[in-house]
């Protein structure tokens, strides 16, 4: 199978799921995954780039097309416990229990690898991240395939996931082998990724499985990522392995305005005014309670991207990339962004992904 290997582009095929078709899909592109090639597909959180986990040339492939960085470790997707067993060992009692209570589901268990895992795979680390994913087609493709996928989000290393397939045909067409299009990622962010091999079991992405859910399967979990509700341990936890790169950027330097409504419309006003004087091209995402006060239109803002209500996160969540991408493609000079999200159900998942996009951060 071909890859981008010397500037090469590559002939990329584009299939449209469908209840007629899906048999045929799945199996054309199980065959592509058995030669060695790499497809994307949707899973319940979002689109994933998937090869064959085990096959070192292969996931060569995937750090290509990604343009990721060697050593930022991939995730496995599985389709069964049998497929867990072929790939990890020592598996603690608690990494069970999560996957009686999560799987199929948006939690990556960080579990010991075996010698089955290529180094490449594991970003040279002895664990890996498995997840069974609650969608039917990653399920099928990796029953069908025969072996676990490795299946990073699919999209160029270091911009925001891709919640839609038009999001993947933007950044992998001429890079991978073929792109599955089965509609929008539900939920519209990445799995929780918790590591198991440390007691307490510690969370290193928030996500859709919140910690409060964890802790009433496993007792006590440490927060381990950035700008978490909890903090961060001083800094210590900054330097987990498998967390060593930036994510979710843009190309556009976002500015974040977090606190109450009236305060954050307020300094969304004066920001809009500052880079607007200076000859600055200003697009703005923001709850709907913020677009309220601020009366978009009168302001003058260049664009505007309209993430939902303050109080409903996964709604905002599910836009979230959508709303980065689309505004990073019109040409602005910053966004200015509400960061006050309710911090129910996805609400703590958006706002770390919101602080990761946004590389200068008010707080009203
Ligand atoms: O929802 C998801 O998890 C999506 C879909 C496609 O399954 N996948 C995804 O993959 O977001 P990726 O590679 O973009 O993110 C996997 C995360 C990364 O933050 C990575 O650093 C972490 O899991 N990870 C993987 N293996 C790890 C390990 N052994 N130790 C620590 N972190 C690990
Ligand atoms: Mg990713």
């Amino acid at each position: 199978m071909a890859n981008v290997e010397n500037g090469n582009r590559i002939k990329t095929r584009f299939f449209r799921v469908s209840e007629e078709n899906f048999d045929e899909v799945i199996n054309e592109a199980a065959a592509i995954i058995k030669s060695g090639g790499t497809v994307a597909f949707p899973t319940e959180t979002v689109y994933g780039l998937g090869a064959e986990g085990l096959n070192p040339e292969a996931v060569r492939k995937i750090f290509e097309a990604k343009g990721r960085p060697p050593g930022n470790p991939l995730s496995l997707l599985v389709h069964s416990r049998v497929d867990v067993e072929k790939v990890a060992r020592n598996i603690p009692e608690k990494a069970f229990r999560l996957m009686d209570t999560f799987w199929p589901g948006p939690l990556t268990i960080v579990l010991e690898k075996n010698d089955a895992v290529p180094q490449i795979t594991s970003g040279s680390l002895p664990s890996i991240g498995v997840r069974m994913p609650d969608h039917r087609i990653p399920l099928e493709l990796v029953k069908r395939a025969g072996t676990p996928l490795a299946a990073p989000s699919a999209n160029i290393s270091g911009k925001p996931s891709p919640s839609l397939a038009a999001h993947v045909v933007a950044d992998l067409t001429g890079r991978i082998d073929a792109i599955i299009d089965g509609g929008e990622a539900n939920i519209g962010l990445e799995s929780t990724v918790i590591d198991t091999t440390v007691e307490p079991p510690v969370v290193l992405r928030p996500g859709a499985v919140g910690i409060e859910e964890l802790e009433k399967v496993i007792g006590i979990v440490r927060s381990g990522y950035k700008d978490g509700k909890r903090g961060n341990d001083g800094g210590q936890l900054d330097k987990q392995a498998g967390q060593k790169c930036g994510h979710y950027t843009p190309d556009t330097k976002v500015v974040l305005v977090e606190g109450e409504s009236k305060f954050v419309s307020e300094k969304i006003v004066e920001l809009l005014g500052n880079y607007r004087s200076r000859g600055e091209k200003v697009g703005l995402l923001l709850s709907e309670e913020i677009a309220g006060l601020v009366a978009v239109k009168e302001l003058g803002a260049d664009e505007c991207f309209l993430l939902g209500s303050r109080e409903e996160p996964d709604v905002a969540a599910k836009k979230l990339f959508e709303g980065l991408r689309d505004l990073d493609r019109k040409g602005l000079d910053i966004i200015v962004a509400d960061g006050s999200f309710s911090r129910s159900g996805l609400g703590d998942a958006l706002i770390n992904r919101l602080r990761e996009a946004s590389s200068l951060r008010f707080t009203v």
